[in-house]
Protein backbone atom coordinates (compact mmCIF):
# COMPACT_ATOMS: atom_id res chain seq x y z
CA UNK A 1 0.00 0.00 0.00
CA UNK A 2 1.36 3.67 -0.30
CA UNK A 3 2.25 5.99 2.00
CA UNK A 4 -1.23 7.90 1.44
CA UNK A 5 -1.94 9.35 4.99
CA UNK A 6 -5.37 7.16 6.18
CA UNK A 7 -5.48 7.52 9.57
CA UNK A 8 -4.66 11.05 9.40
CA UNK A 9 -7.09 11.74 6.85
CA UNK A 10 -9.66 9.50 8.88
CA UNK A 11 -9.21 11.58 12.30
CA UNK A 12 -10.32 14.88 10.29
CA UNK A 13 -13.94 13.12 9.61
CA UNK A 14 -16.05 12.52 12.69
CA UNK A 15 -18.86 10.54 11.02
CA UNK A 16 -16.25 7.74 10.18
CA UNK A 17 -16.46 6.86 13.62
CA UNK A 18 -20.27 6.22 14.02
CA UNK A 19 -20.69 2.47 14.99
CA UNK A 20 -23.73 0.16 13.79
CA UNK A 21 -23.47 -3.49 15.86
CA UNK A 22 -20.47 -2.55 17.52
CA UNK A 23 -18.92 -1.78 14.33
CA UNK A 24 -18.09 0.71 12.47
CA UNK A 25 -20.00 2.46 9.51
CA UNK A 26 -18.03 1.58 6.11
CA UNK A 27 -19.44 4.62 3.60
CA UNK A 28 -19.46 3.54 -0.07
CA UNK A 29 -22.20 5.81 -0.64
CA UNK A 30 -19.82 8.78 -1.37
CA UNK A 31 -20.94 9.80 -4.80
CA UNK A 32 -23.87 10.78 -3.57
CA UNK A 33 -22.36 12.86 -1.30
CA UNK A 34 -19.22 12.44 0.78
CA UNK A 35 -19.12 13.07 4.71
CA UNK A 36 -17.02 16.24 6.01
CA UNK A 37 -14.06 17.00 7.40
CA UNK A 38 -14.48 18.49 11.53
CA UNK A 39 -13.29 21.96 9.75
CA UNK A 40 -15.67 22.56 7.36
CA UNK A 41 -18.45 21.70 9.87
CA UNK A 42 -17.11 24.07 11.97
CA UNK A 43 -16.84 26.95 9.35
CA UNK A 44 -20.26 26.61 8.69
CA UNK A 45 -20.99 27.40 12.35
CA UNK A 46 -18.53 29.29 12.79
CA UNK A 47 -20.18 31.66 10.23
CA UNK A 48 -24.08 31.03 11.45
CA UNK A 49 -22.67 32.11 15.13
CA UNK A 50 -20.30 35.00 14.13
CA UNK A 51 -20.73 36.65 11.25
CA UNK A 52 -24.80 35.79 9.94
CA UNK A 53 -25.71 38.84 7.80
CA UNK A 54 -26.86 39.15 3.84
CA UNK A 55 -24.36 40.27 1.44
CA UNK A 56 -23.83 44.06 0.28
CA UNK A 57 -24.45 46.27 3.53
CA UNK A 58 -22.19 48.40 5.09
CA UNK A 59 -21.71 46.98 8.52
CA UNK A 60 -19.59 44.67 9.91
CA UNK A 61 -21.13 41.08 9.58
CA UNK A 62 -22.73 42.05 5.98
CA UNK A 63 -18.88 42.91 4.85
CA UNK A 64 -17.55 39.69 6.68
CA UNK A 65 -20.04 38.21 4.31
CA UNK A 66 -19.25 39.14 1.40
CA UNK A 67 -15.80 38.73 2.27
CA UNK A 68 -17.26 34.97 2.74
CA UNK A 69 -18.27 35.00 -0.64
CA UNK A 70 -14.97 36.32 -2.17
CA UNK A 71 -13.11 33.61 -0.60
CA UNK A 72 -15.46 30.78 -2.06
CA UNK A 73 -14.99 32.06 -5.71
CA UNK A 74 -11.24 32.15 -4.91
CA UNK A 75 -11.03 28.75 -3.54
CA UNK A 76 -13.53 27.35 -6.22
CA UNK A 77 -11.19 29.12 -8.92
CA UNK A 78 -8.36 27.28 -7.30
CA UNK A 79 -10.18 23.94 -7.33
CA UNK A 80 -11.11 24.19 -10.97
CA UNK A 81 -8.29 25.92 -12.55
CA UNK A 82 -10.22 29.20 -13.21
CA UNK A 83 -8.37 32.26 -13.07
CA UNK A 84 -11.25 34.44 -11.97
CA UNK A 85 -12.75 34.07 -9.24
CA UNK A 86 -15.86 36.64 -10.73
CA UNK A 87 -16.37 33.34 -13.77
CA UNK A 88 -18.00 31.31 -9.90
CA UNK A 89 -21.19 30.94 -9.41
CA UNK A 90 -22.99 29.43 -6.45
CA UNK A 91 -26.15 27.84 -5.83
CA UNK A 92 -28.33 24.99 -4.33
CA UNK A 93 -27.22 22.28 -6.47
CA UNK A 94 -26.03 21.60 -9.65
CA UNK A 95 -29.29 20.91 -10.93
CA UNK A 96 -30.63 23.78 -10.11
CA UNK A 97 -27.83 25.91 -11.98
CA UNK A 98 -27.67 23.70 -15.14
CA UNK A 99 -31.76 24.49 -15.27
CA UNK A 100 -30.98 28.12 -15.27
CA UNK A 101 -27.85 28.26 -17.85
CA UNK A 102 -29.56 25.96 -19.96
CA UNK A 103 -32.78 28.16 -20.22
CA UNK A 104 -30.37 31.51 -20.69
CA UNK A 105 -28.81 30.00 -23.67
CA UNK A 106 -31.73 28.56 -25.44
CA UNK A 107 -32.84 32.44 -25.63
CA UNK A 108 -30.26 32.68 -29.02
CA UNK A 109 -31.11 28.92 -30.21
CA UNK A 110 -33.97 28.29 -32.94
CA UNK A 111 -35.10 25.50 -35.02
CA UNK A 112 -32.28 23.61 -37.24
CA UNK A 113 -30.18 23.68 -34.10
CA UNK A 114 -28.94 21.37 -32.62
CA UNK A 115 -27.93 20.00 -28.78
CA UNK A 116 -25.95 17.20 -27.93
CA UNK A 117 -26.18 14.81 -25.10
CA UNK A 118 -25.18 11.99 -23.63
CA UNK A 119 -26.84 7.82 -23.09
CA UNK A 120 -23.81 8.34 -19.85
CA UNK A 121 -25.11 10.79 -18.00
CA UNK A 122 -26.85 11.71 -14.64
CA UNK A 123 -29.93 13.27 -15.57
CA UNK A 124 -29.05 16.64 -14.57
CA UNK A 125 -27.03 16.52 -17.82
CA UNK A 126 -29.73 15.99 -19.83
CA UNK A 127 -32.93 16.99 -19.00
CA UNK A 128 -32.29 20.71 -18.53
CA UNK A 129 -30.80 20.31 -22.35
CA UNK A 130 -33.57 18.46 -23.39
CA UNK A 131 -36.20 21.16 -22.00
CA UNK A 132 -34.65 23.78 -23.46
CA UNK A 133 -34.08 22.58 -26.51
CA UNK A 134 -38.03 22.00 -26.30
CA UNK A 135 -38.52 25.70 -25.62
CA UNK A 136 -36.20 26.47 -28.37
CA UNK A 137 -37.31 24.67 -31.06
CA UNK A 138 -34.24 23.15 -31.41
CA UNK A 139 -33.03 19.13 -32.16
CA UNK A 140 -31.43 16.46 -29.29
CA UNK A 141 -28.83 14.58 -30.54
CA UNK A 142 -28.03 11.79 -28.08
CA UNK A 143 -24.40 10.20 -28.16
CA UNK A 144 -24.44 6.58 -27.21
CA UNK A 145 -22.40 4.11 -25.00
CA UNK A 146 -20.27 1.52 -25.56
CA UNK A 147 -22.45 -1.11 -23.30
CA UNK A 148 -19.47 -3.94 -23.19
CA UNK A 149 -17.77 -1.05 -20.51
CA UNK A 150 -19.99 1.02 -19.72
CA UNK A 151 -18.20 4.15 -21.51
CA UNK A 152 -18.80 6.86 -23.77
CA UNK A 153 -18.55 5.82 -27.43
CA UNK A 154 -16.65 9.23 -28.88
CA UNK A 155 -16.77 8.29 -32.36
CA UNK A 156 -20.57 7.98 -32.32
CA UNK A 157 -20.56 11.53 -30.62
CA UNK A 158 -18.24 12.61 -32.63
CA UNK A 159 -20.06 11.75 -36.01
CA UNK A 160 -23.29 13.73 -34.12
CA UNK A 161 -21.23 16.93 -34.18
CA UNK A 162 -22.13 19.20 -36.87
CA UNK A 163 -22.15 22.64 -37.71
CA UNK A 164 -25.98 23.10 -36.23
CA UNK A 165 -24.70 21.96 -33.20
CA UNK A 166 -25.15 24.80 -30.60
CA UNK A 167 -23.95 22.81 -26.99
CA UNK A 168 -22.21 20.10 -26.07
CA UNK A 169 -23.01 18.59 -22.58
CA UNK A 170 -21.07 15.61 -21.63
CA UNK A 171 -19.71 14.59 -18.14
CA UNK A 172 -16.34 14.65 -16.79
CA UNK A 173 -16.82 11.09 -15.32
CA UNK A 174 -19.69 8.93 -14.74
CA UNK A 175 -21.76 8.87 -11.49
CA UNK A 176 -22.52 5.15 -12.39
CA UNK A 177 -19.95 3.60 -14.06
CA UNK A 178 -17.03 5.52 -13.14
CA UNK A 179 -15.72 6.09 -16.29
CA UNK A 180 -13.60 8.88 -17.46
CA UNK A 181 -14.54 10.99 -20.54
CA UNK A 182 -11.87 12.90 -23.00
CA UNK A 183 -13.13 16.45 -22.11
CA UNK A 184 -10.59 18.17 -24.06
CA UNK A 185 -10.77 15.80 -27.00
CA UNK A 186 -14.74 16.54 -27.28
CA UNK A 187 -13.75 20.35 -26.57
CA UNK A 188 -11.49 20.36 -29.44
CA UNK A 189 -14.12 18.68 -32.01
CA UNK A 190 -16.79 20.58 -30.80
CA UNK A 191 -15.03 24.29 -30.70
CA UNK A 192 -13.91 23.59 -34.25
CA UNK A 193 -17.35 23.45 -35.66
CA UNK A 194 -19.04 26.23 -33.59
CA UNK A 195 -19.89 24.52 -30.92
CA UNK A 196 -20.05 25.17 -27.26
CA UNK A 197 -19.11 22.58 -24.90
CA UNK A 198 -20.99 22.13 -21.06
CA UNK A 199 -19.20 19.44 -18.72
CA UNK A 200 -20.79 18.13 -15.57
CA UNK A 201 -17.81 17.50 -12.80
CA UNK A 202 -19.43 16.20 -10.23
CA UNK A 203 -18.75 12.63 -10.02
CA UNK A 204 -14.71 13.67 -11.28
CA UNK A 205 -14.37 16.55 -8.79
CA UNK A 206 -13.81 14.43 -5.31
CA UNK A 207 -11.15 12.02 -7.40
CA UNK A 208 -9.10 14.20 -9.82
CA UNK A 209 -8.43 17.61 -10.48
CA UNK A 210 -10.64 19.56 -12.76
CA UNK A 211 -9.22 22.19 -14.93
CA UNK A 212 -10.95 24.61 -16.90
CA UNK A 213 -8.24 25.74 -18.56
CA UNK A 214 -6.38 23.15 -19.98
CA UNK A 215 -10.08 21.29 -21.22
CA UNK A 216 -11.04 24.47 -22.87
CA UNK A 217 -14.58 24.02 -21.93
CA UNK A 218 -16.77 26.85 -21.88
CA UNK A 219 -18.74 26.18 -18.91
CA UNK A 220 -18.48 23.37 -15.91
CA UNK A 221 -20.44 22.35 -12.87
CA UNK A 222 -19.87 20.31 -9.87
CA UNK A 223 -21.54 20.26 -6.32
CA UNK A 224 -19.59 20.73 -3.29
CA UNK A 225 -21.33 18.29 -1.23
CA UNK A 226 -19.91 15.34 -3.53
CA UNK A 227 -16.34 17.02 -2.46
CA UNK A 228 -16.75 17.26 1.35
CA UNK A 229 -18.43 20.35 1.63
CA UNK A 230 -21.91 21.27 2.16
CA UNK A 231 -24.92 20.49 -0.13
CA UNK A 232 -24.35 23.30 -2.92
CA UNK A 233 -23.61 23.12 -6.11
CA UNK A 234 -21.77 25.76 -8.10
CA UNK A 235 -21.16 26.97 -11.90
CA UNK A 236 -17.82 28.13 -13.98
CA UNK A 237 -18.10 29.63 -17.03
CA UNK A 238 -16.24 32.04 -19.51
CA UNK A 239 -16.45 35.55 -18.00
CA UNK A 240 -17.17 36.86 -21.43
CA UNK A 241 -19.92 34.56 -21.94
CA UNK A 242 -21.12 34.75 -18.23
CA UNK A 243 -21.22 38.63 -19.09
CA UNK A 244 -22.66 38.51 -22.29
CA UNK A 245 -25.96 35.80 -21.90
CA UNK A 246 -28.55 37.55 -20.57
CA UNK A 247 -29.24 35.85 -17.15
CA UNK A 248 -33.13 35.22 -15.64
CA UNK A 249 -32.74 37.41 -12.33
CA UNK A 250 -34.48 40.01 -10.69
CA UNK A 251 -34.17 43.95 -11.57
CA UNK A 252 -32.98 44.95 -8.21
CA UNK A 253 -29.95 42.47 -8.38
CA UNK A 254 -26.04 43.76 -9.68
CA UNK A 255 -25.77 42.72 -13.65
CA UNK A 256 -22.05 42.00 -12.93
CA UNK A 257 -19.96 38.87 -12.31
CA UNK A 258 -20.20 37.42 -10.02
CA UNK A 259 -23.96 38.48 -8.54
CA UNK A 260 -25.50 38.16 -12.25
CA UNK A 261 -26.07 34.79 -11.97
CA UNK A 262 -26.80 33.70 -8.26
CA UNK A 263 -30.20 34.29 -7.86
CA UNK A 264 -31.64 35.03 -4.53
CA UNK A 265 -29.95 35.11 -1.39
CA UNK A 266 -27.13 32.39 -1.42
CA UNK A 267 -26.78 29.86 1.38
CA UNK A 268 -23.49 31.92 3.13
CA UNK A 269 -22.59 29.66 6.11
CA UNK A 270 -22.66 26.98 3.04
CA UNK A 271 -19.91 29.08 1.24
CA UNK A 272 -17.95 29.21 4.72
CA UNK A 273 -17.79 25.47 4.12
CA UNK A 274 -16.84 25.59 0.74
CA UNK A 275 -13.31 27.67 1.24
CA UNK A 276 -12.70 24.81 4.11
CA UNK A 277 -13.57 21.88 1.81
CA UNK A 278 -11.53 23.09 -0.89
CA UNK A 279 -8.68 24.32 1.60
CA UNK A 280 -8.68 20.45 3.46
CA UNK A 281 -8.12 18.82 0.19
CA UNK A 282 -5.52 21.39 -0.17
CA UNK A 283 -4.02 20.17 3.13
CA UNK A 284 -3.33 16.96 1.61
CA UNK A 285 -1.02 18.19 -1.42
CA UNK A 286 0.81 20.70 1.06
CA UNK A 287 3.97 19.16 1.87
CA UNK A 288 4.57 17.82 -1.85
CA UNK A 289 3.63 21.45 -3.31
CA UNK A 290 6.66 22.63 -5.11
CA UNK A 291 4.79 25.94 -4.69
CA UNK A 292 3.55 27.42 -2.28
CA UNK A 293 -0.06 28.51 -3.87
CA UNK A 294 -2.82 26.47 -3.23
CA UNK A 295 -3.53 24.77 -6.91
CA UNK A 296 -0.02 23.74 -6.80
CA UNK A 297 -1.43 21.58 -3.25
CA UNK A 298 -4.59 20.29 -4.65
CA UNK A 299 -2.75 19.02 -8.05
CA UNK A 300 -0.07 17.66 -5.65
CA UNK A 301 -3.39 16.54 -3.32
CA UNK A 302 -5.35 14.83 -6.35
CA UNK A 303 -2.20 12.86 -7.42
CA UNK A 304 -2.06 11.30 -4.02
CA UNK A 305 -5.81 11.04 -3.62
CA UNK A 306 -5.86 9.19 -7.30
CA UNK A 307 -2.90 6.89 -6.42
CA UNK A 308 -4.51 5.40 -3.13
CA UNK A 309 -8.06 5.35 -4.44
CA UNK A 310 -6.30 2.99 -7.35
CA UNK A 311 -5.32 0.40 -5.03
CA UNK A 312 -8.34 0.75 -3.39
CA UNK A 313 -10.07 -0.30 -6.83
CA UNK A 314 -7.70 -2.79 -8.02
CA UNK A 315 -8.42 -4.71 -4.38
CA UNK A 316 -11.89 -3.94 -5.09
CA UNK A 317 -12.07 -5.39 -8.51
CA UNK A 318 -9.86 -8.27 -8.08
CA UNK A 319 -12.26 -9.47 -4.94
CA UNK A 320 -15.89 -8.85 -7.30
CA UNK A 321 -13.96 -10.95 -9.56
CA UNK A 322 -14.44 -14.27 -7.88
CA UNK A 323 -17.78 -13.52 -6.64
CA UNK A 324 -21.52 -14.23 -8.85
CA UNK A 325 -21.73 -10.46 -9.91
CA UNK A 326 -21.24 -8.83 -13.16
CA UNK A 327 -19.26 -4.66 -13.00
CA UNK A 328 -20.75 -2.37 -15.19
CA UNK A 329 -17.44 -0.73 -15.87
CA UNK A 330 -13.74 -1.21 -17.19
CA UNK A 331 -11.92 -3.88 -15.60
CA UNK A 332 -8.73 -3.97 -17.32
CA UNK A 333 -6.00 -3.18 -14.74
CA UNK A 334 -3.72 -1.30 -17.91
CA UNK A 335 -6.92 0.79 -18.40
CA UNK A 336 -7.25 2.08 -15.02
CA UNK A 337 -6.50 5.30 -15.83
CA UNK A 338 -10.17 5.60 -17.58
CA UNK A 339 -12.40 4.78 -14.56
CA UNK A 340 -13.05 6.18 -10.84
CA UNK A 341 -12.79 3.98 -8.00
CA UNK A 342 -17.11 3.86 -8.27
CA UNK A 343 -18.02 0.55 -9.43
CA UNK A 344 -21.65 -0.46 -10.23
CA UNK A 345 -22.41 -4.27 -10.20
CA UNK A 346 -25.37 -6.59 -10.34
CA UNK A 347 -25.75 -10.00 -8.77
CA UNK A 348 -26.25 -12.81 -10.73
CA UNK A 349 -29.40 -13.89 -7.65
CA UNK A 350 -30.25 -11.15 -6.18
CA UNK A 351 -31.74 -7.57 -6.72
CA UNK A 352 -29.58 -4.40 -5.99
CA UNK A 353 -32.17 -3.65 -3.42
CA UNK A 354 -31.49 -7.12 -1.78
CA UNK A 355 -27.96 -6.33 -2.31
CA UNK A 356 -28.03 -3.16 -0.74
CA UNK A 357 -30.79 -3.70 2.16
CA UNK A 358 -27.86 -7.38 2.92
CA UNK A 359 -25.07 -4.51 3.47
CA UNK A 360 -26.76 -2.08 4.89
CA UNK A 361 -27.60 -4.70 7.70
CA UNK A 362 -24.03 -5.12 8.06
CA UNK A 363 -23.52 -1.72 8.49
CA UNK A 364 -22.06 -0.94 4.94
CA UNK A 365 -23.45 1.64 2.98
CA UNK A 366 -23.97 1.66 -0.50
CA UNK A 367 -26.37 3.05 -3.07
CA UNK A 368 -28.70 1.05 -5.15
CA UNK A 369 -31.30 1.92 -8.69
CA UNK A 370 -30.03 4.47 -11.41
CA UNK A 371 -28.70 7.00 -9.25
CA UNK A 372 -30.49 9.15 -11.91
CA UNK A 373 -28.05 8.19 -14.47
CA UNK A 374 -31.45 7.07 -15.94
CA UNK A 375 -30.48 6.92 -19.92
CA UNK A 376 -27.70 4.56 -18.77
CA UNK A 377 -29.79 2.04 -16.55
CA UNK A 378 -32.15 2.01 -19.84
CA UNK A 379 -29.35 1.37 -22.75
CA UNK A 380 -28.40 -1.88 -20.21
CA UNK A 381 -31.70 -2.78 -19.92
CA UNK A 382 -31.64 -2.67 -16.34
CA UNK A 383 -34.65 -0.82 -15.30
CA UNK A 384 -36.33 -0.74 -13.11
CA UNK A 385 -34.61 -1.78 -10.65
CA UNK A 386 -31.27 -0.52 -11.77
CA UNK A 387 -27.88 -1.86 -10.07
CA UNK A 388 -25.69 -1.51 -7.00
CA UNK A 389 -23.09 0.96 -6.61
CA UNK A 390 -19.99 0.52 -4.63
CA UNK A 391 -18.54 4.66 -4.54
CA UNK A 392 -15.11 4.63 -2.70
CA UNK A 393 -13.50 8.03 -2.10
CA UNK A 394 -10.18 8.44 -0.33
CA UNK A 395 -11.04 8.19 3.64
CA UNK A 396 -12.06 4.77 2.53
CA UNK A 397 -9.62 1.98 3.30
CA UNK A 398 -8.62 -1.60 2.35
CA UNK A 399 -10.30 -3.74 5.14
CA UNK A 400 -13.34 -1.62 4.34
CA UNK A 401 -13.22 -3.10 0.71
CA UNK A 402 -12.28 -6.35 2.47
CA UNK A 403 -15.46 -6.22 4.62
CA UNK A 404 -17.44 -5.51 1.61
CA UNK A 405 -16.60 -8.41 -0.02
CA UNK A 406 -16.46 -10.98 2.75
CA UNK A 407 -20.13 -9.57 2.84
CA UNK A 408 -21.03 -9.95 -0.82
CA UNK A 409 -19.49 -13.82 -0.18
CA UNK A 410 -22.46 -13.90 1.97
CA UNK A 411 -24.70 -14.45 -0.86
CA UNK A 412 -23.13 -17.28 -2.81
C1 LIG B 1 -22.68 13.12 -12.19
C2 LIG B 1 -23.74 13.93 -11.48
N1 LIG B 1 -24.23 15.01 -12.08
C3 LIG B 1 -25.16 15.77 -11.50
C4 LIG B 1 -25.67 15.46 -10.26
C5 LIG B 1 -26.69 16.37 -9.65
O1 LIG B 1 -26.08 17.14 -8.68
P1 LIG B 1 -26.92 18.02 -7.66
O2 LIG B 1 -27.46 17.09 -6.63
O3 LIG B 1 -25.90 18.98 -7.09
O4 LIG B 1 -27.98 18.71 -8.43
C6 LIG B 1 -25.19 14.34 -9.59
C7 LIG B 1 -25.73 13.96 -8.28
O5 LIG B 1 -25.66 12.85 -7.85
C8 LIG B 1 -24.19 13.56 -10.22
O6 LIG B 1 -23.69 12.46 -9.62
Amino acid sequence: MSQFPIDAVRNQFPALSREIDGRPVVYFDGPAGSQVPLSVADAVRDYLLKHNANSHGVFATSRETDAVLESAGRAMADLLGADDPRSITFGPNMTTLTFALSRALAQSWATGDEVLVTRLDHDANVTPWVLAARDAGATVRQAEIRPEDCTLDIDDLLSKLNDKTRLVAIGAASNSSGSINPVRRVVEAAHALGAEVFVDAVHYAPHALVDVAQWGCDYLACSAYKFFGPHMGVLWGRPERLEQIAAYKLRPSPNSLPDKWMTGTQSFEGLAGVVAAVDYLASLGAADASSASRRASLAAAYREIGAYEQELTTSLLDGLAGLSVKVHGVTDPARFDQRLPTVSITHCGRTPTEVAEHLAARGIFVWHGNYYALALTEALDLEPDGMVRIGLLHYNTADEVARLLAALKELE
